[in-house]
């Protein structure tokens, strides 16, 4: 068999949020398929790294007080811990804030403007006042201007389906500040797609999608490609443009960027050649796994930015559907928006790596969760029927052989037929069938039941001078069980090095050529997996309740109003200023807090206050308060609280807001 140099990669996950349990069916259904292939021998490297740029990743990080790179460090380091203890076993992780996604992202950038595929002009764009940035269509809020539902974001109106320009939005304002965005124009940078057209007709037509993935591609081209704008204005957090000072790449100019720049590291680490895998006429194998939401920037932006750098463009795209649980999209009320973290809390990660592997097929159908089913099938397949076989053969062989197998194989058209299967499953994991490969290996695990249901040892062990055949019945057992093992192990890495660990042998190889294991002495065995016990799924949906329902700490109630007296050096230390609400809103999961943007002068601040019992936010905008304006931000389970607004009273209905006389302004300071 040629040995094949395969590059692999996972979409890079955003760097502003945790991964939960959507995100885990690709990175489960890659890191199969890797296992599969490295378990072949063949060559295969397989690489991510975390998303790290544009404006939510800047906006979250200005809101909790820290820079974007002490998020994505913190951020990235969760990550690395999720995938890990998932047994996603990267080749490399990497970050697109990076040296060698910089230097790349640049390179590929001047080739295709040297070889005239980036255009520049000027365009008008939607511009918040205070905070001094344009603003992407999902940060404006406003009215729909067809049916006039409130609240609609950016560009289309989730109510009537309407789309439409952001500055067409009625009452638009900036979900950042609050305020009245203005138009803007500004000088964009333009990679010019239709020039491709020709090159991605023939190339979605090749073989390297899947055919409904090709159909809808095609389906795009034919309403023509637009240039695609790559640039975004300062502030942003990315790379700047090289030839563009205050220009920065758009995050999915240099995302996808950052596989190559993930290997790069990998490369310098290894000692890879890198060029090899990237040359236009390269000998190795691209594979990008991806879900079905991003297939246009992987099968129409990319190939054409590989093809205009004169780079080699991806062998296949690999998208897949999404996730639901219980038959229904993730839902946080219900519990089912289930993070990585919590998962990991309660239940063994190899159950859900089954599970997925179970229902993963090679087409972009959505794939569904459904927790009764989850417990059933693996209870039934895993337990009932794999790591039964060696627990009903390995006592007898410990306890009567001292653990050695017999000298000669008993069924050697048995363990025959077991090896002969590995031509099937292999084709089935190449083609990403797991779901079928998981239905052949459990079909093998009944045939192995069926054969000691038939012999039955614990009959023989009883029956006088038939020790032999105890240990030659027992022995076909573990070596069907070894088999099993091996065709899992793409699937479950830890139960199988635990296996290979009880039957005392190297890390095992596809199993093509195996021979059967004779005289050979076992180690005792110890439980290789139990059941799925469902207090602990029940426990996680409580727990996925819990992330959303926690209410921040209620204030500390004192007895008595007064408590200490404080100099008035200690009072000149508060910066009280007079503050005007621009916006409240309710926030979701807390019965007592509204969520307030205040604008204090020189900027506007979000603030979380406990008055939601008093006031409705109707009557909150436009009132002036105070805030003290120097109190550290505060970071609550729904964001960053920038500040406090005075109210006083008992509670209830009985808050008061404190307010200025009017004509003071926002901004002026307490004396
Ligand atoms: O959709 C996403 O989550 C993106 N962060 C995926 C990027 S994949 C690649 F192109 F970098
Ligand atoms: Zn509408």
């Amino acid at each position: 068999m040629n040995t094949r140099k395969i590059l692999v990669t996972s979409a890079l996950p955003y760097a502003n949020g945790p991964i939960h349990l959507g995100h885990l069916v690709e990175y489960i259904q890659t890191d199969i398929w890797v296992r599969f292939q490295k378990m072949r021998g063949h060559e295969c490297h397989y690489v991510c790294a975390d998303d790290t740029h544009g404006t939510p990743i800047m906006l979250r990080a200005d809101r909790e007080g820290i820079s974007p790179e002490q998020l994505i460090a913190q951020v990235e380091q969760e990550h690395r811990a999720d995938f890990t203890d998932f047994g996603v076993a990267f080749d490399h992780y990497h970050s697109t804030h990076s040296d060698e996604n910089r230097q790349l992202s640049s390179q590929i950038y001047l080739n295709l403007r040297d070889a005239g595929h980036i255009s520049s002009r000027s365009i008008t764009q939607a511009y918040d006042p205070v905070k001094n940035m344009f603003l992407p269509d999902r940060f404006i809020k406003g009215d729909c201007p067809k049916c006039g539902a409130t609240d609609q974001y950016g560009d289309n109106c989730e109510v009537c389906g309407a789309t439409y320009s952001p500055m067409e939005l009625k009452n638009a304002v900036s979900a950042i500040s609050g305020e009245k965005p203005v138009e803007k124009q500004s000088v964009h940078y333009f990679f010019e797609l239709g020039h491709f057209s020709a090159m991605l007709n023939d190339w979605i037509r090749a073989g390297h999608l899947q055919p409904e993935v090709a159909n809808k591609m095609a389906e795009w081209l034919q309403n023509g490609l637009q240039a695609w704008d790559i640039s975004r204005d300062a502030p942003y957090f990315g790379f700047e443009i090289p030839d563009a000072p205050g220009k920065y790449f758009y995050v999915w100019l240099d995302a996808p960027i950052g596989y190559m720049a993930s290997f790069k590291a990998l490369c310098e680490q290894r000692g890879l050649d890198f060029d090899a895998y990237w040359q236009t006429d390269s000998q190795t194998e691209l594979y990008h796994f991806i879900g079905k939401d991003i297939i246009y920037f992987h099968a129409l932006f990319w190939p054409a930015m590989l093809h205009g750098a004169r780079l080699r463009t991806p062998s296949a795209i690999f998208a897949h559907g999404f996730l639901t649980v219980n038959g229904e999209k993730m839902s946080k009320s219900r519990g089912t928006f289930i993070k990585a973290r919590t998962y990991l809390d309660h239940l063994n990660p190899e159950y859900l790596r089954y599970y997925f592997a179970a229902k993963l097929g090679s087409g972009v159908d959505d794939i569904d969760l459904n927790f009764e089913d989850f417990t059933l099938r693996v209870n039934a397949d895993l337990v009932g029927k794999v790591v039964n076989i060696a627990s009903r053969c390995s006592g007898f062989i410990s306890k009567r052989f001292d653990g050695l197998l017999s000298g000669e194989c008993a069924e050697p058209g048995l363990f025959q037929q077991f090896v002969d299967a590995h031509a099937t499953l292999a084709e089935l994991y190449e083609n990403r069938e797991f779901g079928k490969a998981m239905r052949e290996i459990m079909a093998l695990a009944d045939k192995a039941n069926l054969y000691i249901d038939d012999k039955k040892p614990w009959t023989i062990a009883k029956a006088d001078g038939k020790d032999v055949e105890l240990q030659q019945v027992c022995s076909v057992g573990i070596d069907l069980f070894r088999l099993l093992v091996s065709y899992l192990k793409p699937v479950l890495p830890t139960l199988a090095a635990n296996a290979e660990q009880f039957l005392n042998i190297e890390s095992q190889a596809w199993p093509n050529q195996a021979q059967p294991l004779l005289s050979h002495r076992i180690n005792t065995y110890m439980p290789l997996m139990t059941r799925v016990e469902p207090e602990k799924i029940n426990a996680i949906i409580e727990a996925s309740k819990q992330n959303l329902q926690k209410t921040p700490p209620a204030p500390v109630k004192r007895s008595h109003p007064i408590a200490t007296a404080i100099e008035i050096d200690d009072f000149a230390k508060i910066d009280l200023r007079i503050g005007k609400i621009l916006k409240a809103e309710s926030v979701e999961g807390a019965d007592k807090l509204l969520h307030l943007t205040v604008d204090i002068g020189d900027e506007s601040r979000s603030i979380f206050a406990g008055i939601k019992s008093a006031y409705t936010p109707d009557e909150l905008v436009g009132k002036l308060t105070l805030v003290v304006a120097n109190l550290k931000p505060k970071k609550m389970r729904f964001g960053l609280s920038e500040g406090m607004v005075l109210a006083a009273g008992p509670g209830g209905k009985d808050i008061w807001l404190m307010s200025p006389d009017s004509g003071a302004q926002p901004g002026m300071r307490v004396k």
